[in-house]
C-alpha cells in the first residue's frame, strides 16, 4: 500500500492525473465512484479538466460504491442523484452510463445481486475511488462486515449516522438506518484502490488503516491485502501515523 501525504489541493490532483492517465490508456474504462465529503475536490478537478479537454469519460462507464435505502427517488441526498449533481452532470459520461444499487427496489437481496451481476458484465473496477469512515468502514461496509463479503443491505451505525447528519440538515433521524453497499471482497476486486481522506477526524482511521492488524473491526484494513492500493491523505489525517 502506497501512502502519500500532500496538501487537499495536491491530492485532487494526483488522484485527477490518475483518471487521466488510465482513461488516456484506456478511454473504455470502467470507474468506481464515491461520495461524501473527500471525493468532491476529485470530482471539482475532473470537471475543470474535462471541460477544457484535457480528458473525456465518453467512452467509460461508473459504479458507485453504495446507496441509502428509505429514500425517495427524488430526494437530494439519495446518492443516485448526489453522484448526478456533483459528478455526472458536469463531465460528458454518457447517459446510463453510471450505475448504482437500487436503494428503491420491492427486493434488495435480488437488487444487490443484480448490481454484482451488473459490475462483472462490465469486466469489473479499474479504478476505485474510496473514502474513509471515521470507524474505519470503506463503502458503508460498517466495522464486524465480513471480510468477503459482496453487495448487500447493512445497517449504518450511529457513529455514521452522526457523521452523516451534516448532509440531512444536522438532523440524525433524518439519515436513513440502511443502505446498499458494495461488499469488501467486491471493493478489493477493483484493480486499483485509491483512497483519500483529509481532516484530522480521519487520523484514528487512517492509523488503523495503515498501521493497524487487518480486522473486519476495521474494515478498510483489508485495502493491505490489496496489490495496487494508495491512499492519499494531509497532515491532519495522518497526524497518528508513526
Ligand atoms: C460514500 C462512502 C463512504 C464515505 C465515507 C467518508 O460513498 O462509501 O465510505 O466515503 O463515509 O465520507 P466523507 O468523505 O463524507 O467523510
Amino acid at each position: 500500500m502506497e501512502v502519500v501525504i500532500e496538501p487537499p489541493g495536491v491530492i485532487a490532483a494526483l488522484v485527477a492525473d490518475a483518471v487521466e492517465g488510465l482513461l488516456a490508456a484506456k478511454p473504455e474504462a470502467v470507474l468506481g465512484l464515491a461520495t461524501g465529503s473527500s471525493p468532491q475536490a476529485v470530482y471539482d478537478e475532473l470537471a475543470r479538466r474535462c471541460a477544457a479537454g484535457r480528458l473525456s469519460f465518453a467512452r467509460a462507464r461508473a459504479f458507485m460504491l453504495d446507496e441509502y435505502v428509505g429514500l425517495p427517488a427524488d430526494h437530494p441526498e439519495r446518492y443516485r442523484n448526489v453522484i448526478d449533481r456533483d459528478f455526472a452532470a458536469r463531465v460528458d459520461i454518457a447517459p446510463g452510463a453510471v450505475h448504482g444499487p437500487d436503494g428503491t427496489a420491492d427486493d434488495l437481496p435480488a437488487a444487490c445481486a443484480a448490481y454484482e451481476a451488473t459490475i462483472a458484465a462490465a469486466g469489473g473496477v479499474d479504478l476505485q475511488l474510496l473514502g474513509i469512515g471515521t470507524d474505519g468502514h470503506i463503502g458503508f461496509n460498517e466495522p464486524g462486515s465480513s471480510l468477503a463479503s459482496r453487495t448487500r443491505l447493512k445497517t449504518l451505525t450511529t457513529q455514521t449516522r452522526a457523521d452523516n447528519a451534516r448532509f440531512f440538515g444536522g438532523d440524525v433521524g433524518r439519515v436513513p438506518r440502511h443502505c446498499l453497499t458494495q461488499g469488501l471482497a467486491t471493493i478489493m476486486s477493483a484493480r486499483h484502490l485509491v483512497l483519500v481522506a483529509t481532516g484530522a477526524g480521519k487520523a484514528e482511521a487512517v492509523h488503523h488503516l495503515v498501521e493497524g492488524p487487518v480486522s473486519a473491526m476495521w474494515p478498510a484494513t483489508i485495502m493491505q491485502h490489496h496489490p495496487h492500493a494508495t491512499v492519499l491523505v494531509d497532515d491532519a489525517a495522518a497526524s497518528r501515523l508513526q
